[in-house]
């Protein structure tokens, strides 16, 4: 056999070998047995200087065909291992967050805000518009504007955090949203049919009943010939749109600096639908809020004519209607953050 011969014959057997390496360690060893010093190709390499002068020539050409030829084979399968390498790698470094996270989660709105945006559709349905006002207060808005000045014991009842800034307790955070009903009715014309949420803030010590942050609703109805009917109607229809048509409401004298005459409104008890039970002391009734004819000195200082006008403001807290509506025994779970409990809505 020809050295030629028996190189094309070594380069054959040794492509198909390249050919089953499986992996880049292995085709490495594969490299070395094929073109190695140890390898058949290197032996018959050896073999050249016997072959006569004459024939050496082509016998080396060959030689070195079938040598590249082999070593062609050997770096086309190492780029195709590569590629394999390479993806395997990526499968392996990939990172699968949602084993990390438990899969993707869908949030809720907080119960408070829940409450919030059903009281806004109960009443923009009775025709009212929302407005808000701002959280951090000036005195005379929160207090003086709506007739309550400076010794009135409402004003240590209702326990404000002032402020650092201005004169000293000018500016605080406000203690109910009643101050709202002063912003719109120094900004709207009458008449005026509002709702105002929001949250507000007393110096309370944080207990089953009581957060220092809670959120309140305020209303306010400004119009000519408004009347105590008109109120304790639209409080009574209110009641019924918004707790079940089985719940009614009625109203007992109280007292209000920026109402007059002034009254508490009590709903029929949700939990017993009324004929009494722990939640309502067995009254049948649960107090929601406050309400009254706005009080002349009221529209007096934001130059609205009492002579012309006239109109009604009720108030009631909400984080009361999240806690009733889902018999929550403990307010402080509202803010909590508790995934225990906020899974359940
Ligand atoms: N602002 C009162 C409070 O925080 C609630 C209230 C009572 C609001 C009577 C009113 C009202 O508008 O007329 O206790």
């Amino acid at each position: 056999m020809s050295l030629a011969t028996e190189a094309d014959e070594l380069a054959e057997r040794a492509v198909t070998r390249v050919g089953s390496a499986e992996t880049l360690d292995e085709l490495r060893a594969v490299e070395v047995e094929v073109l190695g010093k140890q390898s058949p190709l290197a032996a018959v390499r050896q073999k050249l200087k016997d072959v006569p002068p004459e024939d050496r020539r082509d016998a080396g050409q060959s030689l070195n065909q079938a040598w590249q030829r082999v070593e062609q084979a050997i770096a086309d399968r190492r780029q195709s291992l590569e590629v394999v390498a390479r993806d395997a790698q990526l499968q392996a470094d990939r990172l699968d967050l949602t084993e990390v996270t438990g899969g993707p989660r869908r949030g809720s709105l907080n119960l408070v805000t829940q409450a919030t945006y059903r009281l806004e559709d109960t009443f923009v349905g009775m025709g009212f518009t929302v407005a808000e006002g701002p959280e951090v207060e000036t005195d005379w808005h929160n207090f003086e504007a709506l007739n309550i000045p400076k010794a009135h014991p409402a004003r240590a009842s209702q326990d404000s955090l002032y402020l650092d800034f201005g004169e000293p307790e000018s500016t605080l955070l406000r203690t109910q949203t009643s101050p709202v009903q002063i912003r719109v009715m120094m900004t709207q014309a009458p008449p005026i049919y509002s709702i105002m949420p929001g949250r507000v803030y007393r110096k309370d010590t944080p207990d089953a009943r009581h957060t220092p942050s809670f959120s309140q609703i305020e209303g306010l109805v400004v119009d000519r010939g408004i009347t105590f009917g008109d109120l304790a109607g639209t409080i009574e229809t209110f009641t019924g749109a918004f707790f079940g048509p089985g719940t009614h409401s009625r109203l007992r004298p109280a007292y209000f600096p920026f109402t007059e005459p002034s009254a508490e409104f009590e709903i029929t008890c949700v939990i017993c639908g009324g004929t009494g039970c722990r939640t309502c002391s067995g009254t049948g009734w649960i107090e929601l809020g406050g309400c009254g004819m706005v009080h002349p000195a009221v529209f007096e200082s934001v130059g609205i004519d009492p002579e012309e006008w006239s109109g009604f403001a009720f108030g009631f807290g909400i984080d009361r209607q999240a806690q009733m509506r889902h018999a929550i025994a403990d307010m402080r779970i509202l803010f909590d953050n508790d995934i225990r409990f906020i899974n359940q809505f």
